[in-house]
Formats: structure tokens, C-alpha cells, sequence
């Protein structure tokens, strides 16, 4: 039986290349894609989100928009990553397939609601506004979760788009708040792990080298995407954030981590966004979520080009 999920997404090219690495794999079954504002607006992340299900040809999946600004600050954007589309690095058309009719949050309320007890992870990869507005209309969905697996927050790695904080923490930190205090089970993969999975040239020239559209779709998206990051770390390749909340559905075992607090930062004058994560167990305050340190990157790597070559 195909495990159920629901993306949540802000595409830019991480979250395309989780996209396709869910789309390509058997043992997923994606229930939905829900777009949320962040790398760039909401009509460019559902757009960019159907020009991905379309690139997988995968049009018959459920793709709704959801909310447009964090839940109580104005939005952030990170085109100087992602480029103004958000998916800069290929020409790709316009998608033909339609959105869902009606709002993400109440497709994830209704699904959670429908779909047996505890048969529902749930895996956002962007700013975390429309999980917690579901959370906060249908508090009783929280209960019914097998879990979420997320991308996000950072603590020996620091922050990427402040000194202290993580991308999709930061822009919306109030709803990462009632997230990480919903006390639903969470797994999360912050800049820590992520920043051990480089695009190295070597996995680069490989998603190439499928000689596929989508392979070549991959390469063109990660040459776009790692420029920024390799400038500003002067690393041999970029993190690749987003497709590790995937990989660890399909192969756990490539990552380890431990089960402590992480508390969200929603006040700090230096420190908004931060995830406080106690790895040391020093506070006493309860775990509430298992916080991904390391990763077998090539295993990582091996998996994602295996499976985006079936596409
Ligand atoms: O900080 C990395 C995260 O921010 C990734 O999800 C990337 O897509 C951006 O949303
Ligand atoms: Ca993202």
C-alpha cells in the first residue's frame, strides 16, 4: 500500500526536484499539492508547481493554491535565489492543466478529515502559513496525521537568510510556531543535513547525463540554483533542501538525528526565525521533534538520479 502525502510547496528548484522525486516513486502516494507564497509569489509557486506535474506528465494531480502572505507579517521573497519565476534556469511552457478549484487549507482539512486515521504524512517544503491556518480552523486534523516531515530551521548550520534564521521559518515564523507546538509528530530537516547534500559537479553532470527532459529539466534547474549559495559559501555545490523530506519517506536509514525541543524564535530583534533546538537536552522543555543532523549524501544522490530517471 502506497504511503499518502501532501506536498506543500513553495517551487523553486529544491521543491521541483522533490516534486518529481515523489511523482517518480511507487511507494508514495501524493494525494495533493498544496502552493503557498514564499520563493516568489502564489501565482508563480502554483504556477510553477503545475509546469512541474506537467514536466513528470502528471496532470491528473490535485494542485490548489493556498495562502498568499504569512499569517500576520508582510512576505518575503527569495528571487535572488530561485530567479523572478522562481524556476529560472529553463525556458519551460506556460502549464496547460489547470489549478483545483478552492483553497489549499480547506483541500488539506477536507483530505485529512476523508482519508483513514493516521494514513496522512504530511511533507512541506516551504513557508509553513497554510498548515497552520488548516491547524488552527480544524484542530481536531492534528491528531489524525501520521506525521509531518519537513524542510526547515537551522542550528549548528545558522541561518541562510538571516545570520540566525532559515528561509521557511523566517517568513512566516508564527505559523512554524503553531506547527512546532501542535504536537504533531515532526520530523525536521534543517539547514544542518542539508547543507551535507552538495550538487556537486560530479551529481550534477549525472542528472544529465539520463539524457531525459527531466534529467536535463534537473541539471539546468540546479545549475541555476547553486550559483547563489556556491558565491556565498565558496562550496563545491549547493545544498539541495527540499527533495531530503522525500528521500527520508522512501529510505530513512540515509539519515539519523535526535528527538529533542525545538522552539521558534518569534520576538528576537537579531534572532526572528530561529529554531532553538536544544541538542544538548539542556532546558527540560519537552521533544516535539526529531532533528535531522546527518545524511549519507551519496547514498541521497544515487536515490534521487535513480528515480528521477524513471521519469
Ligand atoms: O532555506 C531553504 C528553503 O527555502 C527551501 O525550501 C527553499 O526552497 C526555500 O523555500
Ligand atoms: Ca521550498
Amino acid at each position: 500500500m502506497a504511503r499518502k502525502i501532501i506536498i506543500d510547496t513553495d517551487p523553486g528548484q529544491d521543491d521541483a526536484v522533490a516534486i518529481l522525486l515523489a511523482l517518480a516513486s511507487p511507494e508514495l502516494d501524493v494525494l495533493g499539492i498544496t502552493c503557498v507564497a514564499g520563493n516568489v509569489p502564489l501565482p508563480l509557486t502554483a504556477r510553477n508547481a503545475r509546469i512541474i506535474c506537467e514536466l513528470a506528465g502528471r496532470r491528473d494531480v490535485a494542485v490548489l493554491a493556498g495562502c498568499e502572505r504569512p499569517l500576520v507579517r508582510p512576505l518575503v521573497t527569495a528571487e535572488h535565489v530561485h530567479g523572478k519565476t522562481g524556476l529560472d534556469g529553463i525556458a519551460l511552457p506556460d502549464p496547460v492543466m489547470a489549478l483545483t478549484p478552492g483553497h489549499a487549507v480547506d483541500f488539506l482539512i477536507e483530505t485529512i478529515r476523508r482519508e483513514p486515521e493516521g494514513s496522512v504524512t504530511l511533507c512541506p517544503i516551504g513557508p509553513l502559513t497554510n498548515i497552520a491556518t488548516a491547524f488552527r480552523q480544524a484542530p481536531d486534523i492534528v491528531g489524525r496525521l501520521a506525521e509531518v516531515v519537513l524542510m526547515g530551521g537551522a542550528y549548528f548550520a545558522v541561518g541562510n537568510i538571516t545570520p540566525a534564521a532559515e528561509f521557511n521559518i523566517y517568513v512566516d515564523p508564527e505559523a512554524a510556531d503553531i506547527v512546532f507546538g501542535s504536537g504533531v509528530p515532526l520530523v525536521v530537516m534543517p539547514l544542518d543535513v542539508t547543507h551535507k547534500a552538495l550538487t556537486t559537479r560530479a551529481r550534477v553532470e549525472a542528472f544529465r547525463a539520463l539524457g531525459t527532459r527531466v534529467g536535463h529539466a534537473v541539471a539546468s534547474w540546479t545549475d541555476f540554483f547553486e550559483r547563489f549559495d556556491m558565491a556565498k559559501y565558496g562550496s563545491d555545490g549547493a545544498p539541495l533542501h527540499d527533495p531530503c523530506t522525500i528521500a527520508y519517506l522512501l529510505k530513512p536509514e540515509l539519515f539519523s538525528g535526535r528527538h529533542i525541543n525545538v522552539a521558534i524564535e518569534t520576538k528576537g530583534a537579531f534572532t526572528l526565525g530561529m529554531t532553538v533546538a536544544d541538542w544538548w537536552r539542556v532546558t527540560g522543555r519537552t521533544a516535539n521533534a526529531m532533528f535531522i543532523g546527518d545524511i549519507d549524501a551519496e547514498g541521497f544522490y544515487a536515490l534521487l538520479t535513480e528515480r528521477i530517471g524513471r521519469l
